[in-house]
């Protein structure tokens, strides 16, 4: 199968293994959102229907999470019904140097956010072409907002310096709706973003936003996906 895929998802697919690979048998689990981890998913159900892990259970972070873990077989449990999270795996858009991130390419940032940050290690998947030297230079940053808020938030973003946009559906008229009901407003930066700390919290407090895609000293581990002299490798940043 490996081998019908393009480099690219090659890359996703290796590092979403390498990252099933690390959990263990009894473990919650924290399941991401994207196209990376879907890889991972189906990894984990792979190794659960081999018999090589056991009693897993997963904790979903979006409505795609809960389909793929249906369709692999991965158990689930909810947050209201553990106390800790062993390890969390999910993707990113963007990953500078301090391993800070941005997420939010599937409008699932903020379920992602709650649940990566709960895990006593979150593991990030990535192909090469998300490392970045700063944050905001390659991608736009997600930020969910309440409906009704969306024109005050805009104008707040634009105060800050951001250039907001509404996220249009693809194959659905008007804007795209969250897994939580929400307009997502994606932001760009002109010159990046020079403090994510700073701006993480500045636009979680402009009335009406529920959660922006910044994920500021959460990641424990990012597992990239690269191509070399041919094939793919999995380089670990700890
Ligand atoms: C979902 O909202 C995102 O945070 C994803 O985790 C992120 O966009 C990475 O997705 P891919 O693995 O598909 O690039």
């Amino acid at each position: 199968m490996a081998t019908e895929l393009d480099p690219v998802n090659l890359m996703k697919q290796q590092v979403g293994q390498a990252a099933a690979a690390r959990v263990q048998s009894g473990s919650i689990v924290g399941l991401g959102t994207g196209s990376t981890t879907a890889f991972a998913i189906q990894a984990l159900g792979d190794r659960l229907k081999s018999g090589e892990l056991k009693d897993i259970k997963g904790v979903t972070t979006s409505f795609q999470a809960i389909v793929l873990a249906k369709e692999y077989g991965i158990p689930l449990t909810t947050l209201d019904q553990v106390d800790h999270i062993d390890v969390a795996i999910d993707g990113a858009d963007e990953v500078d140097p301090q391993k800070n991130l941005i997420k939010g390419g599937g409008a699932a940032h903020t379920q992602e956010k709650i649940v990566d940050s709960f895990a006593d290690q979150f593991i990030v998947v990535v192909d090469g072409g998300k490392l970045v030297d700063k944050l905001g230079t390659t991608f736009l940053l997600p930020v969910e907002v309440i409906p009704m808020a969306m024109s005050p938030a805009m104008q707040a973003i634009e105060k800050l310096g951001g250039k907001p946009q509404l996220r249009m559906g693809v194959k659905k008229a008007g804007p795209v709706i969250t897994d939580q009901g929400n307009f997502v407003i994606d932001v760009k930066f002109a010159q990046g973003i020079d403090d994510p700390a700073e701006l993480e919290k500045t636009l979680n407090n402009i009335p009406g936003v529920l959660e922006n895609g910044l994920f500021v000293g959460v990641a424990s581990l990012i597992l990239v996906g690269e191509i070399v002299d041919g094939k793919p490798i999995v380089r670990e940043i700890s």
